[in-house]
């Protein structure tokens, strides 16, 4: 089964509804956006990844039914300010999201991860680890840590049927990479990318399938950017 946090839109969503099709049992999770979820809402849980004891109960609460599990970590935030202005609360909150409230997350999943002898967990990152714009530190600091924390947990976990990867997302059609940008500089990103498109959210959930397919690809980030390199 699929859990995948922050599917309550963008490429979350995205994957939730495409797996679902497959056949497979998926779980959402949503923080403040229910839009569009109706038909789906009995397989949605609420949760802040940031709160590690709202985690705890949650993964408490549906354990029994968790079974080859493939987590998702698809739930984060932007803030976009040059760090000499930066609110320093926006700043950590968005550590505390996509750092820390990736690792709730597989704090909580690991334990039955391990005891069932299989897992896959995918942490999304971006292409600015390598190639970041101004005004995105808080942002670039939190991915960066996601590799970090991929390939220490692939380390531990490997031996037991368990991979811990990433994907480094470039600019999708769907999602915070097109949504959040002005139109103007949309174009300006877009002739910037050798492939001179945009990422489709096919080519990612293709790439999801493909590690949770390979288990000898552990430890490591997948670039999906078009050749932005
Ligand atoms: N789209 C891109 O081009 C792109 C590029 C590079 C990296 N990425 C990464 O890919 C992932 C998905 O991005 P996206 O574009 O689909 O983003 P998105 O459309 O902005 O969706 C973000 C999701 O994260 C959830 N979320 C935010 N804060 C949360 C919290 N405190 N606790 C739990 N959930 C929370 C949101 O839930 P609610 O709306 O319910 O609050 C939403 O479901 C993110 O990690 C992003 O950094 C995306």
């Amino acid at each position: 089964m699929i859990l995948i946090t922050g599917a309550s839109k963008g490429l979350g969503r995205y994957l939730f509804t495409h797996f679902k099709q497959d056949g497979l049992i998926v779980f959402g999770t949503f923080n403040s956006t229910t839009e569009g979820l109706d038909e789906d809402m009995s397989s949605y849980y609420k949760i802040d990844i940031s709160d590690n004891k709202a985690v705890e109960e949650m993964i408490t609460s549906i354990k029994d039914s968790l079974s080859q599990i493939v987590l998702l970590n698809c739930a984060g935030i932007s803030y976009n300010s040059f760090a000499h202005k930066a609110d320093i609360k926006q700043w950590d909150r968005v550590i505390d999201v996509n750092l820390k409230g990736t690792f709730n997350m597989i704090h909580q999943v690991l334990p039955l991860m391990r005891a069932q002898g299989y897992g896959r967990i995918i942490n999304f990152s971006s292409v600015v680890t390598s190639l970041p714009t101004p005004g995105v530190s808080a942002y670039a600091a939190s991915k960066a840590g996601l590799l970090g924390l991929t390939k220490s947990l692939a380390m531990e976990n490997a031996s037991k049927g368990i991979t811990v990867n990433a994907i480094n997302l470039g600019y999708v059609k769907i999602g915070m990479g097109v949504n959040d940008v002005p139109a103007s500089y949309l174009e300006r990103i877009k002739a910037q990318i050798p492939a001179g498109r945009f990422c489709e959210p096919e080519e990612v959930y293709n790439t999801v399938k493909y590690l949770i397919q390979t288990e000898y690809v552990n430890g490591t980030a997948i670039d999906i950017n078009g050749a932005l390199i």
